[in-house]
């Protein structure tokens, strides 16, 4: 695409969709007034305020997902320089913690399961400090008898999703982004072009851009994306760590408990997010019992002490899961149609990288090398088979 003239909608005003509205309108599309519009029902809710918050493209890595783990590592660097140029503009503290992250095994089989993922990152590159429990216990003292061994990992580090949120809510608001809060019905094209939105009270906002942001429900806004986006169900729970109760861990948390992954992310006031769920059942919003239960025995075997902690929250929301794991990151369908949707379990993550590229897309301006798996191209719809995945990737 082109620079674009005229006026960008932004459907979605999750981590993502603020994002990229604050940097269109910082640095890419200063056009009219009313240039940048992001339209949502309630910007700063959804996945984007339920998510754990972590930074880690190198203790998310899996097998087979190398492009994944290049573009997180990319976004992991961006991150510095965006969360400082963030808190300038919102004069608000976006919440990033840099002390790293230690991942935990408790049985055998799931120490070999850290065994197999240290000798994959040393393979590609992110080699990462095998630790005993004792070792694991002097860093991190609340830590129980049941962890046999794990992994550090200084270099995944975590964000306060929420700070975060309110510091993209502040920023967009100071660089002139119009904040509609409605919800979009669908976006609508004339065949060739984009041409606007259609809004849930039947209106329509022109639109010489769209940009598609809106998470697990981006799907149904235009038949481009039909099938490219699912709903992963997530459910988490927030502690507090009481009075007279061990204290959290300083850094955040991962670990494996015969077969099962936690994790517990520290905030800065004591309180943990404790995570996470991963179920595909469609858009079912209740926080279940068996969800509940299975969190916090896992997390105890860890951390005996969260015993004492108090429950303050629990909350379920839904990760845009994409057919390869991969985002879906440029132009997709009728010219003018932008998609920045897809990012699985690594919104929060990938928001500098993806940001940046749709900065360029709009402006014209060089996209980040690192960004090309990510284009939507990638999938090709073919007739009466449906969608294929691999084209061009
Ligand atoms: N990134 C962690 C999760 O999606 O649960």
């Amino acid at each position: 695409m082109g620079e674009v003239a005229g006026r960008l909608v932004i459907v979605g005003g999750g981590v993502v969709g603020l994002s990229c509205a604050w940097q269109a309108a910082a640095h890419a599309f200063t056009a009219p007034a009313d240039g940048v519009v992001l339209v949502d029902p309630q910007p700063g809710s959804g996945a984007s305020w339920v998510a754990g918050g972590m930074l880690a493209p190198v203790t998310e890595a899996w097998p087979g997902e190398e492009a994944l783990l290049e573009l997180g590592s990319d976004s992991l660097v961006r991150w510095p320089h965006f969360a400082a140029e963030l808190a300038a503009m919102s004069r608000a503290d976006p919440g990033l913690r840099t002390e790293g992250t230690l991942v935990a095994a408790v049985d055998s089989g799931d120490r070999e399961e850290l065994d197999a993922l240290a000798t994959y990152l040393a393979g590609h590159g992110r080699p990462a400090q095998r630790l005993s429990g004792r070792e694991l216990r002097a860093l991190e003292p609340s830590l129980g008898p049941a962890v046999r061994a794990g992994l550090s990992v200084p270099g995944d580090l975590a964000v306060d999703n929420r700070a975060l949120l309110a510091a993209l809510l502040a920023a967009v608001a100071n660089s002139g982004v119009r904040v509609l809060r409605q919800r979009v019905e669908r976006v609508r094209d004339d065949g060739r072009s984009v041409t606007g939105v259609v809004l849930d009270d039947g209106t329509t906002l022109d639109a010489s851009a769209v940009l598609v942001a809106a998470g697990a429900w981006s799907a149904a806004l235009h038949p481009a994306l039909a099938r490219l986006v699912r709903p992963v169900k997530g459910e988490i729970l927030r502690l507090r760590a009481r009075r007279g109760a061990l204290p959290p861990p300083s850094r955040t948390l991962r670990a494996l408990v015969q077969g099962h992954h936690v994790y517990l992310v520290p905030r800065d006031d004591g309180r943990v997010v404790l995570g996470a769920t991963q179920t595909e059942v469609g858009f079912d919003p209740d926080v279940t019992v068996g969800g509940v239960r299975d969190l916090l025995a896992d997390a105890e075997r860890v951390l005996p002490g969260i015993a004492e902690y108090a429950l303050e929250e629990t909350a379920a929301s839904f990760r845009p899961g994409s057919p390869d794991n991969l985002p879906l990151l440029g132009g997709l369908g009728p010219d003018g149609l932008l998609v920045a949707t897809g990012h699985g379990r690594n919104g929060i993550l990938l928001a500098p990288v993806t940001a940046d590229t749709v900065a360029a897309l709009l402006s014209g301006g060089e996209v980040p090398a690192v960004a090309a798996v990510a284009h939507p191209g990638r999938f090709e719809v073919v007739p009466s088979v449906g969608v294929r995945t691999g084209v061009g990737t």
